[in-house]
């Protein structure tokens, strides 16, 4: 059952429920209010006839003009025989005085409207006299029979009756109104919530649209039209979309690293397949030549080689390959480093700075690998005469490897970018000692992993620091 159904049953039912209790409530108020005010002006009818009665002790009569509107008074002797009425001219039903007397009926209102007492109006009781009710045909009577006595002795009965017809059938139409109310108001909250859940639902109906089209279509650039209510539903809308995009920012990142990938790979291809063309052709080709040739392919292969092991690390670390997290004595790690970046400069001046003992957890290797990238970037931008320096520092909590050169520095505007894959800063400039682009991504991942920072400073021209912080192991 879907949401919406379930809804304007549970708004519909709750309101059935509650127009049930206030319909019954209203009807029984209405209907026991009406019946009791003519008990009420009976017992008032017949009181007062008896009193006046009592008066001629010797021989009672009615005396005329008593008894409300449609009160009609009958006088019984002692055996119950009729003896005088008000209202001659009227048809009435005859009754039993006595018999009423002996079995009292209850109330001329339905059991629904005996479900209130009577709140506002002073409990009736029936005082020494008691109620009958008589049906004629469709007609229902109402009476009240007194007994009149006289010295303990008793001398006759006063009968107070009234016709119920007019108030039976306007209690009847109240009947037929009220439920006529109901059962439209019943439908009119059944279509309402129906409706007011189709309303409230139509984002979240939008967003399965949306999901759907996109699952069909495989295009990621849709987007949910944002209700102009912030609502809940308006804010799922929001992150739904934020989500997508998101999602999309992954996806062409991912393109994009593999359209890279691909174009970084074909450089390197390309120079191997020239070079084998070429000695393949030119059989006859000069020693010298030959081995440029051969140097050439070999050092292609050898940065093809590089390159695929820098994606394989990215794709490792994008497919959330965790490290090793062992006590690593970082100093033994970033000498091991220094070592081998002293073969790798050319002429530059390689200083180890303060070095003090420091360990971390994590990935001896990537370690090493971090240092290295670090170092061969201060040495392939800095000129022969340059200086680089690298310090190993120890804090209360962190372990600082700070990498220093007096070498070309980063334009400002290239600074933000410098650990995006392949990303390279004006190649153009200098003569570029050529590169990928990916050795500062997989230091900040190596970093991250480590749970530390990196960050890069630079001056154009005056050199570039960088500075990585990890957390000590103790
Ligand atoms: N110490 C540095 N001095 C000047 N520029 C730097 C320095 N380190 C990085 N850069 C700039 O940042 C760019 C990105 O560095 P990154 O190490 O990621 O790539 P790369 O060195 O060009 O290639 P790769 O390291 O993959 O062989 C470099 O191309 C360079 O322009
Ligand atoms: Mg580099």
């Amino acid at each position: 059952v879907s949401i919406r159904l379930r809804l304007a049953l549970w708004y519909s039912a709750l309101f059935t429920l509650i127009l049930l209790i206030v319909a019954l409530l209203s009807y029984a108020f209405h209907t026991r209010g009406h019946y009791d005010d003519i008990d009420r002006a009976l017992i008032t009818s017949a009181s007062h006839a008896a009193a006046e009665a009592a008066m001629m002790s010797d021989a009672p009569h009615l005396v005329r003009g008593s008894g409300g509107l449609d009160v009609v008074l009958r006088l019984y002797d002692a055996t119950g025989t009729l003896q005088e009425t008000s209202d001659p001219a009227r048809a009435t039903p005859p009754t039993n005085p006595i018999a009423v007397l002996q079995s009292p009926a209850g109330p001329a209102f339905d059991p629904l409207a005996a479900l209130v007492p009577p709140l506002a109006m002073q409990a009736l009781g029936p005082g020494s006299g008691a109620f009958g009710l008589l049906s004629v045909g469709s007609q229902r009577w109402r009476t009240y029979v007194f007994p009149l006595q006289h010295g303990g002795q008793s001398v006759g009965y006063v009968e107070a009756l009234i016709p119920l017809a007019r108030l039976d059938r306007s209690i009847h139409a109240y009947q037929l109104m009220l439920l006529a109310l109901g059962v439209n108001g019943v439908i009119a909250a059944l279509v309402g919530s129906w409706f007011i859940a189709r309303r409230a639902l139509q984002p979240i109906s939008e967003m399965i649209e949306t999901a759907r089209e996109i699952e069909t279509t495989g295009s990621i650039a849709q987007r949910i039209p944002l209700p102009s209510r912030r609502d809940e539903l308006g804010r799922l809308a929001e992150t739904f979309n934020a989500m997508l995009v998101s999602l999309e920012e992954g996806f062409r990142a991912q393109q994009r690293f593999v359209s890279d990938a691909s174009h970084e790979l074909r450089a390197p291809l390309t120079a191997i397949q020239g070079n084998l063309e070429l000695l393949r052709r030119q059989r006859a080709m000069p020693e010298a030549e030959r081995e440029e040739a051969l140097a050439e392919a070999e050092r292609e292969a050898a940065r093809l080689t590089r390159l695929v092991s820098d994606l394989l690390a990215l794709a490792r670390a994008d497919a959330g390959v965790s490290l090793d997290h062992r006590p690593v004595d970082l100093d033994t790690v970033v000498l091991d480093a220094f070592g081998m970046a002293r073969q790798l400069a050319r002429g530059q001046t390689l200083n180890l700075d303060a070095f003090e003992p420091v360990q971390v957890h994590g990935d001896a290797d990537r370690l090493k690998q971090l240092v290295l990238i670090l170092l061969d970037n201060a040495l392939k931008y800095t000129s022969a005469n340059g200086h680089v320096t690298l310090e190993l520092r120890r804090t209360e909590t962190h372990a600082l490897i700070i990498v220093c050169d007096t070498g070309v520095g980063i334009p400002t505007d290239a600074l933000p970018h410098v650990f995006e894959r392949f990303y390279r800063a004006d190649p153009a400039r200098s003569r570029d000692p050529g590169g990928t682009g990916l050795g500062l991504s997989i230091a900040r991942w190596i970093v991250e992993q480590h749970s530390g920072t990196i960050v890069l400073q630079s001056q154009l021209g005056q050199g570039t620091t960088v500075r990585v912080r990890l957390p000590r192991s103790s």
